[in-house]
């Protein structure tokens, strides 16, 4: 019996060293005026998070023999479009939040006009990584991740999604409705850090399919989690406010399905995406380790 927990310890501990190592190297500090710019991208980037999305591009990308190299470049640049989105989803036209990963967020540390071109450069340069030839010698093999990460990311995408959660506030989604709203605000950036796994491995569409019925459950699984730590969770612990999304009255899992049945739900979808890897062996342990990891989380 494998031991999930400590694989997941060892290898996201990893991971996050990586990804701060590659992004203080990638955001090097000017000496211009755009310097506080290339502070408060550091400031939201460096020394914090899960790094569940990096952490997702390695496990997928080890089924494939894929270079760690790779897999790195493509999970930061994920990462920069997900730390831009959290700069911008804090800001105070969105959810007006203090705390993001246990410190100020960075239109708090900075201000608003910082924060706003923060969260642009971070989304511009993780497609300039994504292009540059470090990334993957064929440049089809680049062009499709652009492809796939650019659609994951804009109105089809997370982008889409946060349209839909400002529209979910004083309103009675159906499931359904819900299920697509957290499906393009959350699941679409964790789908696509799978399929990129894939895409460096030149896995072609038909042979993903597993994949990417695995990468969905975790996403929408990840998002009921999200939502009830913000029920349930310890703000000391989660490093972002709770309580938010019932003070704004959203329509969420919990407030349509209530707390033990989000729960069991999300524990059906993790139980649900650990059967897709069926067909692979104990080279599949860390993503079977990411889904259990992703409700039984606490921030
Ligand atoms: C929080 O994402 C926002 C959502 C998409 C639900 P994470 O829970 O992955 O946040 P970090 O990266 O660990 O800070
Ligand atoms: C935001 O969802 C997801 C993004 C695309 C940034 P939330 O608003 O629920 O995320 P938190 O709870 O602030 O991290
Ligand atoms: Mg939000
Ligand atoms: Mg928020
Ligand atoms: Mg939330």
């Amino acid at each position: 019996m494998t031991d999930f927990s400590s694989l997941l310890i060892s290898e996201s501990a990893a991971v996050a060293k990586d990804v701060d190592r590659a992004f203080d190297l990638l955001l090097a500090v000017p000496d211009d005026p755009r310097a506080p710019l290339f502070e408060a991208m550091r400031h939201a980037a460096i020394g914090g998070g899960k790094r569940m999305r990096p952490l997702l591009v390695n496990a997928t990308a080890r089924l494939f023999n894929v270079s760690q190299d790779a897999a790195l470049r493509v999970g930061c640049a994920i990462e920069a479009i997900h730390v831009y989105s959290l700069i911008h989803d804090d800001l105070p036209c969105m959810d007006d939040d203090d705390m993001r990963r246990g410190k100020p967020t960075v239109h708090k540390a900075f201000n608003e006009a910082i924060a706003v071109l923060a969260g642009d450069s971070l989304h511009a340069l993780a497609f300039e990584w994504l292009a540059e030839d470090e990334t993957h010698p064929d440049p089809f093999v680049r062009s499709e991740l652009v492809l796939e990460i650019g659609k994951a990311s804009g109105p089809s995408g997370m982008a889409g999604g946060q349209m839909m959660d400002l529209a979910a506030e004083g309103q009675e989604f159906d499931l359904a409705t819900i299920t697509r709203l957290q499906q393009l605000k959350t699941g679409a950036l964790i789908m696509v850090c799978v399929e990129a796994g894939a895409i460096l491995g030149r896995v072609p569409p038909e042979g993903r399919v597993h994949l990417r019925a695995y990468a969905r459950d975790i996403g929408l699984a990840f998002q009921i989690a999200d939502d009830l730590l913000d029920a349930e969770g310890d703000a000391a612990v989660t490093g972002k406010a709770v309580g938010k999304d019932a003070d704004a009255g959203k329509a969420t899992f919990l407030s349509i399905l209530g707390i033990d049945k989000a729960r069991a739900q999300a524990h059906l979808l993790v139980d649900q995406a650990i059967s897709h890897l069926s067909s692979y062996g104990p080279e599949a342990d860390l993503l079977r380790a990411i889904a259990r990891y992703v409700i039984e989380r606490d921030r």
